[in-house]
Order: structure tokens, then sequence, then C-alpha cells
């Protein structure tokens, strides 16, 4: 591997949860053979995929003044209020100008028309659904699929795209073989098993089929040519890291984003990929206008509101509200203000073998 530097489709009834007797987790993710009912390829499950209105509310808590997902033995830490999805959507936007596309790799190769057969993406926590309602404007003829345990994609969506409730932590609906692209952004508060979830992936692939990764690093990078020892340049920033890395490890969230190539590369699954390191600019100390300048502050905001997101996670494991309120105002402080702060995505693809 080379290293470079819910468904709602539209008047539709589809999905809905039949009382299948076979073995299902508590989000309804279940392998049966029943026919599938979110379009008319062969798909072999009777999942829950319709959230109706009336059964909203019990994908959701509320703590602190914040929502929280329901699903008590689920790790993911962060809110899934509209805060958070403003969070999500406007990361969603700079990576895509980041990247200049959606994503790495062979995209459009892997999804280009082949007659006969309706090729297929598979979205893994989807979020607001915001990259697969993109994508889906852009493959007409894809079918999209995004898996998310809340159901906060968009109510209105194209007959291209289908948004679902399940845990992708379990066996994935889907047969072997049916997808072309399995997509996975920005997982690592939200499944622990990283090789574990590849094999999943890896099953439901096609052979000659795209997987692309991509996470933001937890921790404090410097731009290169900064001096950037973060203990002594940023500490605060620094100290942040350092302890909700602590909690999250403690939930079994290790940040194991430089040990993905690693796990392609042990799987012996895929064939072929990439990986690459994008710098994103924080605030405005790198350059004084156009877009890189406002691809920083939009980064800025965001990872400040990431900061905040994760207060409830502190105040739970015991830290005093005080101590919570510095450590984050001091982190958004270094990330403000300190010269040569950059963020690190790191994206993944390979091709199924
Ligand atoms: C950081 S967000 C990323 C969302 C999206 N991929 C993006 O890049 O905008 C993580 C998402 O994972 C979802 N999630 C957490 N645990 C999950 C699980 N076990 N199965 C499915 N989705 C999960 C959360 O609800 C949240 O929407």
């Amino acid at each position: 591997m080379a290293i470079e530097n819910n468904t709602r489709r539209n008047g539709q009834n589809d999905g809905q949860a039949t009382g299948s007797s076979h073995p299902t987790n508590m989000l309804g993710n279940s392998r049966s053979s029943e026919s599938d009912s979110d379009d008319d390829s062969s798909d072999t499950s009777s999942v829950l995929t319709q959230i109706g209105n009336d059964e909203f509310p019990g994908h959701f808590v509320e703590h602190e003044g914040r929502l929280f997902h329901s699903h008590g033995d689920l790790p993911y830490p962060l809110p899934v209020d509209g805060e958070e999805q403003a969070r999500l959507n406007s990361q969603h936007k700079i990576l895509r100008t980041l990247l200049g596309s959606h994503a790495d790799g062979p995209v459009a190769t892997v999804l280009a028309s082949e007659q006969g057969r309706q090729k297929r993406v598979l979205d893994l926590c989807s979020g607001t659904g915001a990259w697969v309602m993109d994508m889906a404007g852009i493959f007409t003829d894809v079918r999209f699929s995004g898996v998310d345990i809340v159901p906060i994609g968009p109510r209105t969506i194209p007959r291209n795209v289908h948004f679902e409730v399940a845990d992708v932590t379990q066996p994935l609906r889907w047969p072997d073989e049916t997808m072309d692209f399995v997509h996975a952004r920005n997982i690592s508060l939200a499944v622990s098993n990283f090789p574990q979830m590849l094999r999943e992936a890896a099953r439901v692939l096609r052979r000659g089929g795209l997987f692309v990764s991509g996470e933001i690093r937890r921790q404090v990078n410097f731009a290169p040519g900064y001096p950037g020892n973060p203990d002594v340049d940023a500490p605060r920033a620094e100290r942040f890291y350092r302890i909700i890395n602590g909690v999250l490890a403690h939930r079994g969230l290790q940040d194991y984003t430089r040990n993905i190539p690693t796990y392609v590369r042990e799987s012996r699954l895929f064939s072929d990929g990439r990986v690459r390191d994008h710098v994103i600019p924080i605030g405005d100390w790198q350059v004084s206008r156009g877009r890189r300048r406002r691809m920083g502050l939009a980064y800025l905001e965001a990872i400040s509101k990431l900061a905040r997101s994760f207060g409830p996670m502190l105040r739970n494991e015991g830290y005093t509200d005080g101590f919570v309120q510095e450590l984050i105002t001091g982190f958004v402080e270094d990330m403000r203000t300190v010269p040569g702060m950059v963020g690190v995505y790191q994206t993944v693809w390979m091709i199924k073998a």
C-alpha cells in the first residue's frame, strides 16, 4: 500500500419490521431469508428500516439539555442533536472542499454504469446523510444506502437513496458481494473494532469493489515548518486531547486511525490501495483571504463545537463542571491563537481482492 503525503423513500412504505424470528440485535439488524423491501434487488432481510414519527423519540435520550442516542450499550459519546448535526454538515462541506471530491479513490470507475445491473453504495454511520445525498445527486443511476443508529438522515430523499437505522457493529443485513462501494467516514467514535468492521465491509463488497475510510486524527498537529512541540506550544489543546483520548480509550474507543493501513494489509482481503494525509487549516493564521481562509475559520468553529460536545461525556466521567469548562475553553483558545495548528484527515482506499 503506497503512502502519499428510516427508509423514507418518496411515497413508498419500504422495509417495515415484519416481526421476523431471525436473530436480531437491539436495533433490528437481522440476517434472514425473507425478501428485503428497500428496493427490488436481492437483499435478504426484513429489518426495521422505516421509522414512523411515533418511533422517533425512542431513539433519543436527553441529558444536560442535549439529545443523545438511546442505545445504552453502544459507546458513541457525542450528542446527535441539531448542534451536532450542524457541525457534521459543516465538516462535510470542509472535507469536500479539502479533497476536491466526495471521496479519495477510483470512485467514478467503480460506479461507472454497467448494463443490466444497478450499482450500489453503502455509507456506514451516515449521520445527517449529507455525503449520501450529495453522491446520489452525482451518481443518479446508483443506489445509495445510509445506515446509522439514529434517524437523523433527511426525510425527503430522491428515489436512489434510502436511510435506515441499524448498528454497524453487528452483521450487516446485506448478502455477500452486493455492494460496489462501502464508505466509512469518521466512525472511530462509533466503531471500536475496526478490523471486524473491515471484514464485514469486505463481505458485502463485490470483487473489485471499493472501500474508503476517512478519519480525522484526535491529536494536536502542526503544519510543516512550524516548531510544533504540542506540550510547549499548545499545552491546553494537548491536555484536552490527552484527557478525552483517555476517557474514550476507557470506553473502548482508541484512536486507531494510524493503524488502519496495517489492519487493511493484515486482513488480506484487499488488493490495492492508497493512504493519504490531508491537511486541514485551523483558523486564519495561514492565509488572510480566499477559500483556505474560509475553510480554516469554518473548521475552527467545527472543532470548537466538537470540544463542547465532549462536555457531557467528561462530566459523566466525574470531572467537575469547572474543570470541563476550563479544559474546553483552553482547547478552543489554543486552536484559535497558536500559529501553525492544523487538522489531519487521513483517507485510505482499497479494492476488494
Ligand atoms: C462522527 S459522526 C459521522 C457521521 C458521518 N459519517 C459524517 O462523516 O458526517 C458518527 C455517526 O455514527 C453514528 N453511530 C454511532 N454508533 C453507531 C453504530 N454502532 N452503528 C451505526 N451508527 C453509529 C452516530 O449516530 C453518528 O451519526
